[in-house]
């Protein structure tokens, strides 16, 4: 995210909106995609997938279990042989942070979108949620958007803490004190879950990823205490603007940061945010195959 002007951004944002319209493009015709994950996912995989077939590309299945790094295969010869099969763009979600320098510094002739990198980025979720609040609101500035849970562990959290306060919101923090570490405490407060209920605009829960815990943190967490603490419920539904928007990038973990009936409550976009990750997706690989030339007529307008 921190490579992508905002006007990069806005175009995104745009062709997205358009695709979602109707807009059709077949520059991925006669084209191979691969999908490289690395790490378990269902949307963000399955999204791409659905994107790359709308725009006339071909997918070379990939299953890390299955594949050649199982014998010891690096990533850098795994790309590598991925390009040189004749692929054009390769998504990779990649337990390692920042797996992507050694690829994109190696001279590698293939578009390379990250599906997410260990706990450091996740740019296409962090894209599609600002399309869907740029959908609701039609802008950011003076936006107060509230990220409340395992900030520290949260890719989502470091893509949309940065690149929100680059757009103009003002992005504050809850969960636990642990979680709120010094590049958060740079960019926004840390408040209780019900004033920022009551104050934002925005509420986007995290999952807890309970993957990336050590032992000592799973053995001390405890469910019903997290949910009581810092649960989405509808008690703080209701506390709420009455357009203020719930999102959390899922897979959501019932009764643990969002309560069962609050996932389809009608301030929850959650699913809204799915269908749009795929606009988004085709808006990111159409910039990459076009070269990146990211931009749009309205986000010209919108400059002048
Ligand atoms: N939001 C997200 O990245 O979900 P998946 O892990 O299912 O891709």
């Amino acid at each position: 995210m921190s490579d992508l002007t905002n006007e990069d951004v806005y175009g995104l944002i745009d062709t997205a909106i358009d695709f979602k319209n109707g807009k059709k493009s077949e520059i991925g015709q006669d084209k191979f995609a691969m999908n490289l994950f690395f790490e378990n996912s269902t949307r963000t995989k399955s999204s791409f997938q659905v994107a790359e077939m709308k725009l006339g590309m071909k997918e070379i299945a990939f299953e890390a279990s299955t594949s050649s790094t199982t014998k010891g295969e690096s990533l850098y010869d795994t790309v590598k042989t991925v390009e040189s099969i004749g692929a054009s763009v390769a998504v990779i979600r990649h337990p390692q942070d920042k797996y992507y320098e050694e690829l994109i510094n190696n001279n590698m002739n293939i578009h390379i979108i990250n599906g997410g990198d260990g706990t450091g980025q996740h740019p296409s979720q962090s894209l599609l949620d600002l399309m869907t609040i740029y959908e609701h609101y039609g802008h950011f500035d003076g936006l107060k958007v509230g990220i409340i849970g395992d900030l520290s562990h949260s890719r989502v959290a470091h893509s949309n803490a940065e690149i929100l306060t680059r757009l103009g919101a003002e992005v504050s923090f809850g969960g636990l004190d642990s979680w709120y570490t010094d590049e958060f405490q740079g960019i926004g407060s840390h408040m209780s879950v019900d004033e920022l209920c009551q104050e934002m605009d925005v509420v986007m829960l995290l999952r807890v990823q309970h993957e990336r815990l050590s032992s000592e943190e799973n053995q001390n967490f405890s469910k019903e205490d997290y949910f009581n603490t810092y649960g989405m419920d509808m008690r703080r539904v209701e506390m709420m603007k009455p357009d203020a928007m719930i999102m959390h990038p899922a897979p959501v973990n019932r009764g643990v940061e969002i309560a069962d009936d609050v996932v389809e409550c009608n301030k929850s976009y959650i699913f809204p945010q799915m269908t749009n990750g795929v606009y988004m997706r085709m808006a990111m690989i159409e910039a990459v195959l076009e070269g990146a030339k990211i931009d749009s007529e309205t986000n010209q307008e919108r400059q002048a």
